[in-house]
């Protein structure tokens, strides 16, 4: 299949991209399109052939369901079974925007949607392009992140063609994503709204509309639940691999200057010619008095103290990373206050329970 590519300027006409993408779509055919999160891979949510060949091009597991995506609050009325009473406000205060509420689903949602479950994830995009090819093309669209499964998510559109070319009709090329990290998954089916998955829209800024908010235990992507349990132990299984880039990656997990001084001691000790490092800028700078040994790629995520800086440009070095060819990977942990729970989520995932706690680094 050849992948027709449009770029969507702002100033620009897109009527012919989104006429190409939106009779794609309705054809059950697949488009990839920016949200403000991540890129999406798209098909006609209802129809079962193209939910399909989104698994299949994804070659994702069919027991993971996907987010279907709305452009509006109306347009979920006919997917759901009832409206939870936390709904509207959660509405009126977060959409568009990177909140997926799951709830519970009508008879019209197919089951390879939802991976068989009675629920069904749902979500308003806060992007112009999305937003303008929902309402052209007047379906729902299921759309899982536009990666191969097990990838890292896809901020640019060239991250999608890297992934996908060949395997999806058209990419809407609408630039690099503003937030970086996905949506959070908020369940309101259970007596308490939870988070099965922290992301965008922060757990406090849940909180203080919600009054009480649960995590979920697998939302901190931790090995064992327990941050004190994990001296460097190696992951038990591919379980929480995710995101992962193609060489093994070490997230030292800590408060400053003992994180630093971790991944200095770490360093040291490790033998790779070749060897990339995610740190953060006032780790950039630390590290330099910290004698590396040579072989070093080194990428800045951004500010410890702006977490969404490190949410943007996370996924993007890891692919980076590959590129590089490292033989290892370093990465500098930043606190779990807001974005950054979403932050240390990809980035427990993406080192696959390789996760050291700084102030244990060779004992
Ligand atoms: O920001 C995002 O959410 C992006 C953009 C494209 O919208 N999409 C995205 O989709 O991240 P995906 O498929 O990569 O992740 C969907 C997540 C998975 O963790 C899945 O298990 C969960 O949502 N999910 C979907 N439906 C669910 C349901 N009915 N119950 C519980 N979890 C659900
Ligand atoms: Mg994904």
């Amino acid at each position: 299949m050849k992948t027709r590519v449009f770029r969507l300027e702002a100033n620009a006409s897109w009527h012919e991209a989104l006429r190409v993408a939106a009779t794609a779509l309705r054809n059950g055919e697949l488009v990839a399109f920016p949200t403000e999160t991540v890129y999406g891979l798209g098909g006609h949510a209802l129809d079962e052939l193209a939910v399909r060949r989104i698994f299949a091009a994804k070659g994702r597991p069919a027991d993971n369901p996907l987010i279907v995506h709305v452009p509006s609050v109306e347009a979920l009325r006919p997917l759901v079974a009832t409206i939870p009473p936390q709904l509207p406000l959660l509405a009126r205060c977060f959409w568009p925007g990177p909140l997926t509420l799951v709830l519970p689903r009508s008879s019209i949602v197919p089951d390879v949607t939802t991976g068989g479950l009675d629920s069904v994830a749902i979500r308003l995009p806060n992007h112009p392009v999305a937003l303008a090819l929902l309402q052209r093309v007047r379906v729902p669209l299921a759309a899982p992140s536009a990666n191969r499964s097990g990838r890292p998510s896809p901020t640019q559109a060239s991250h999608v063609l890297d992934d996908l070319a060949g395997h999806v009709a058209v990419v809407l090329d609408g630039g690099s994503a503003r937030v970086g990290v996905e949506s959070t998954v908020l369940d309101l089916t259970g007596e308490l709204p939870t988070i099965l998955r922290p992301g965008g829209i922060t757990r406090e800024q849940l909180a203080a509309v919600l009054g009480e908010v649960v995590v979920d235990s697998r939302a901190r992507a931790l090995p064992n639940g327990d941050i004190e349990a994990s001296e460097p132990v190696r992951s038990p299984g591919m379980k929480y691999q995710h995101y992962a880039p193609q060489a093994p990656a070490t997230l030292v997990e800590g408060e400053p200057p003992g994180v630093w001084q971790g991944l200095c001691d770490l360093l040291q000790m490790q033998g790779a010619k070749r060897y990339g490092l995610l740190v953060s800028r006032e780790g950039e700078e630390w590290l330099r008095q910290c004698e590396l040994p040579p072989g070093a790629v080194i990428l800045c995520l951004g500010s410890r103290n702006h977490p969404e800086e490190f949410a943007q440009h996370l996924f993007s070095a890891l692919r980076t990373m590959d590129e590089k060819q490292v033989e290892a990977i370093f990465i500098e942990g930043i606190s779990e206050e807001g974005l950054g729970l979403a932050v240390m989520n990809r980035l427990r995932r993406a080192a696959g329970g390789r996760i050291v706690a700084a102030d244990r680094v060779g004992r």
